[in-house]
């Protein structure tokens, strides 16, 4: 087996460590995939039930990679084969670096999107772009939303083969604060509007009513997906620092920024969905399209729509480009490392990955809308099968990689290296005893509820 040193980068302070991992985690998860969730499974319950998640369940996950990937100074698939040469440590160290591969193709396919609203709002239509269909027409339309996501791939493939990842990265940390800025703002509007107040409650307030055991399945799927667990990346970006950086404040800095930043985005569209659809809530179960129906109402009523529009879009876009970018980036070093290609044609192999499951995801809107896979466009199914099924699986490889290795007091005496680790005894409890009992359960009843077993 080939071993590859790639001399290892180091972050120099936690600044921009903690910024870094909060560009990466900061991405269509926020805007466009959080928003939609929350509206369709429960509002105030799912963000209670996230919000839950994410301080226990992902909080252990992240202080978990993040510690594995410093002490081994490897991305997953290394990190696991120092522990171990078994097949079963092989199949997890994979399963985490596959992740980023499978996601990335979809994920540009809504950067088409991003990038035809960006266009659209430049060219000044405001009305239009806030017509009932105008969005379903667009992505039934085949060609015009292949053409989209085309475009999105070769900016993010042009970047990765020109190596200027470090421009990119400067030019969104000023598109991050002001995406934010944008975005505050916007809300602001949003939740003025006559009607919209009985969306903020929905969204801030939960109600036992609106539970159901697919609000838990959802919730952590965009867990996993928001904070960019379960997927080797965290790996990666602890492999890159030092001994000194300390791992349990800079996660809980990331958790914050994250969460902040989704939070913004539900109360951007959810009471704008409240005050726009006329009292049909049907609305809220809308999907992968609220964003893209919802933002455009918002701005089509404001005085200067169009510069709104285009302000958000373009941001909005390079948060999906850098995410995108990042992913590449994580698969095609994956594949580096791994099977000892050279970047070029790892570039390539990636290239058709991002061409064949892209389009489909594209096409399964349009003239693919006959295949539906357990009921499901060929996008949702990707989503599904990544975030609700292999995310899953991969945490659980993680988990077990430390009972069953490394030993969680190794794990914990990691992260005491540089910090106090006031969290510790939650950490070694949930690991222990319910991080992995959690995630079995809620991947075997989403797969069962698919499968029509059962019924969320
Ligand atoms: N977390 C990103 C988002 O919310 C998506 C994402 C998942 C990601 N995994 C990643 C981005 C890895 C960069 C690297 O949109």
């Amino acid at each position: 087996m080939k071993q590859h040193s790639h001399p290892r980068g180091r972050f120099s302070s936690r600044l921009g460590y903690v910024l870094s991992v909060a560009g990466s985690a900061v991405g269509l998860g926020n805007i466009w995939r959080f928003p939609y969730l929350a509206a369709k499974h429960g509002g105030g319950m799912f963000l209670l039930v996230y919000l839950l998640l994410t301080v226990t369940l992902g909080y252990v996950l992240i202080v978990s990679e993040t510690a594995l990937g410093r002490m081994t100074g490897k991305s997953p698939v290394g990190a696991f084969r120092a522990f171990g040469q078994s097949g079963a440590l092989r199949f997890g160290g994979w399963v985490n670096a596959v992740v980023p591969m499978l996601i990335v193709p979809y994920y540009s396919a809504i950067g088409g999107w991003v990038l035809k609203y960006l266009v659209e709002y430049l060219r000044g239509d405001v009305g239009r772009l806030a017509g009932d269909s105008y969005f379903t027409g667009f992505i039934s339309s085949s060609a015009g939303a292949e053409g989209w996501f085309l475009l999105f791939s070769a900016a993010v493939l042009l970047v990765i083969l020109a190596g200027v990842r470090q421009g990119v990265e400067r030019v969104s940390k000023v598109m991050m604060p002001a995406l934010i800025l944008l975005a505050v703002f916007v809300t602001g509007y949003s939740v003025t509007r006559p009607g919209a107040l009985a969306g903020v409650r929905y969204f801030l307030i939960p109600n036992f009513a609106n539970f159901s055991w697919m609000t838990v399945v959802a919730a952590m799927g965009q867990m996993f997906y928001s904070l960019s667990i379960a997927m080797g990346v965290l790996y990666t970006y602890g492999s890159y620092i030092g001994k000194d950086m300390d791992i349990e404040k800079s996660t809980g800095q990331v958790e914050l920024f994250d969460t902040g930043v989704a939070m913004l985005g539900g109360m951007m569209i959810i009471p704008a969905v409240f005050a726009y659809s006329g009292g049909d809530l049907e609305a809220l179960k809308a999907g992968p399209s609220l964003t893209f129906v919802t933002l455009p109402k918002i701005f089509a009523d404001m005085g200067m729509g169009q510069a709104v529009g285009i302000a958000f879009f373009l941001m909005f876009f390079f948060a999906a480009l850098t995410s995108a970018i990042s992913l590449m980036e994580t698969s095609v070093s994956t594949l580096q490392d791994e099977l000892g290609w050279s970047r070029r044609v790892c570039c390539v192999v990636m290239a058709g990955v991002q061409l064949i499951f892209g389009s489909l995801a594209c096409l399964g809107y349009g003239v693919l809308d006959f295949v539906q896979i357990f009921g499901m466009a060929l996008l949702d199914f990707f989503d599904f099968l990544t975030n609700s099924v292999m995310m899953p699986v991969a945490a659980l490889a993680t988990c077990f990689l430390i009972l069953r290795r490394v030993g969680v007091e190794r794990v914990a005496a990691e992260v005491e290296l540089s910090s106090e680790f006031r969290r510790k005894g939650m950490y070694r409890f949930f690991l222990r005893y319910l991080a992995p009992a959690c995630i079995a359960v809620i991947l075997i009843s989403s797969v069962a509820n698919v499968l029509g077993w059962i019924s969320l």
